[in-house]
């Protein structure tokens, strides 16, 4: 189901305020707490990882020709770079002479030139120079180019990689709007938390706790467990409404625009997320690196423009001051709640967490987990039926 329009969320969000109730799932779910701390389940979460169409980085990170962004994605270090014929390509990052990856970071270059023994690759992958190639009389350079990955897909801003053979269309399912030509990225950085992926991805899929873990920050401005949860395919959208939408009931529904309303999450499965605040977007790729280690990739971005240009000064200016103001206070009270359930995992009072129906967002995600790790189940059991065979 497509996600409502601006104009349709608006007046839903009045419904809610009206009805003084919220958005409700129709079942509760019971998560295993084992599957927040296991090696086993991290495992496999990993490798569907690599088996589904996984958010990579905004193609605003790739704009001309030679862009590359090299990070590690479901443990495997790959690159990204836009060739010189304007492709988004994906390899493997490593040499086929012994393995030096080529790139780091982020940047823009005309060729991937190891810095072990200087062999160089075209964008295109193609092997190209081998230093001193009479000592590889025997290399063919048409089969040692660099390693491509199953797919690499641009789709709504984003660019998706499927590394490995998949076991379906993940969020490319059905995607959401998520980020249009015009935003430019102002700002990125990469932080490490000791948590397991999942956790902070619930804390970002529920209002029900605004009240009580923000009273301060960000309660003021917006309701108390009052949210609009939306699903696309695997793919979960949440908004937080702010207080001030109520100045939209006096204007006609047409001209209506959601503007610095509300605050709209959109989590892109398994482990990517765009949310949409009031001057600026964030959008953040989870690269789980341990059962209770996260590493994430985040982007800032400038809201779209209306004429599709690049962004004014002044928007630039506003979107760094909606930064600040969420790294504050809120940021820190949702890092802590995070910190604490996973130093208590252990304690054993739980055996599983209870998602009640103000949490069907989360359920949405898993649900849709167990859903696509039992299609890999099936198709390892299908591997192993045919390798006996
Ligand atoms: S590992 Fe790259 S040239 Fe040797
Ligand atoms: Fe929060």
């Amino acid at each position: 189901m497509p996600v409502r329009s601006d104009a349709e969320l608006i007046e839903h969000i009045f419904d809610l305020i009206d009805q003084q109730t919220t958005d409700m799932g129709d079942e509760t779910w019971y998560e295993p707490v084992e599957n927040y701390n296991s090696r086993e389940r991290f495992e496999a979460e990993r490798e569907l990882m690599r088996r589904v169409p996984m958010g990579f980085c905004p193609v605003a990170a790739l704009p001309e020709p030679g862009s590359y962004v090299a990070r590690m994605a479901a443990g495997v270090p790959i690159v990204v770079v836009r060739d010189l014929e304007d492709n988004i390509r994906a390899f493997r990052n490593a040499c086929r002479h012994r393995g030096m990856q080529l790139a780091e970071g982020a940047g823009c270059t005309k060729i991937f030139r190891c810095t072990y023994h200087g062999w160089a690759y075209r964008l295109d992958g193609r092997l190209e120079y081998v230093s001193q190639d009479h000592g590889f009389p025997e290399l063919d350079k048409d089969t040692h180019g660099l390693v491509p990955v199953h797919d690499v897909t641009v789709k709504n801003g984003l660019v998706f990689v499927t590394q490995d053979e998949p076991v379906g269309e993940g969020a490319l399912e059905s995607l959401p709007d998520l980020l249009s030509d015009s935003q430019a990225i102002f700002a990125s950085g990469e932080s490490v938390t000791e948590i397991n992926w999942k956790l902070q991805a619930e804390g970002t899929l529920e209002g029900y706790h605004i009240k009580h873990t923000h009273p301060e920050s960000f309660f003021p401005y917006g309701f108390d467990n009052l949210n609009v949860i939306e699903t696309q395919g695997p793919n979960i959208r949440i908004c937080f409404p702010f207080r001030r939408i109520e100045k939209l009931r006096d204007v006609a529904p047409e001209a209506r625009e959601l503007g610095r309303t509300v605050t709209l999450v959109n989590h892109i499965f398994p482990g990517t997320s765009v949310t949409r605040l009031s001057d600026h977007y964030t959008v953040s790729f989870a690269e789980p690196e341990a059962p209770t280690r996260t590493r994430y990739y985040t982007y800032k971005l400038s809201p779209p423009t209306a004429d599709g240009g690049a962004p004014s000064e002044d928007a630039l200016q506003r979107a760094r001051k909606d930064v600040a103001f969420l790294s504050d206070q809120g940021n820190k009270e949702d890092a802590k709640v995070v910190a604490d359930i996973q130093a208590a995992i252990g304690s054993g009072a739980n055996s599983h967490y209870t998602f009640g129906r103000f949490e069907s967002g989360i359920v949405h995600l898993h649900q849709n987990l167990a859903r696509y790790l039992d299609r890999l189940g099936d198709a390892e059991a299908q591997r192993i039926e045919i390798a006996r065979a």
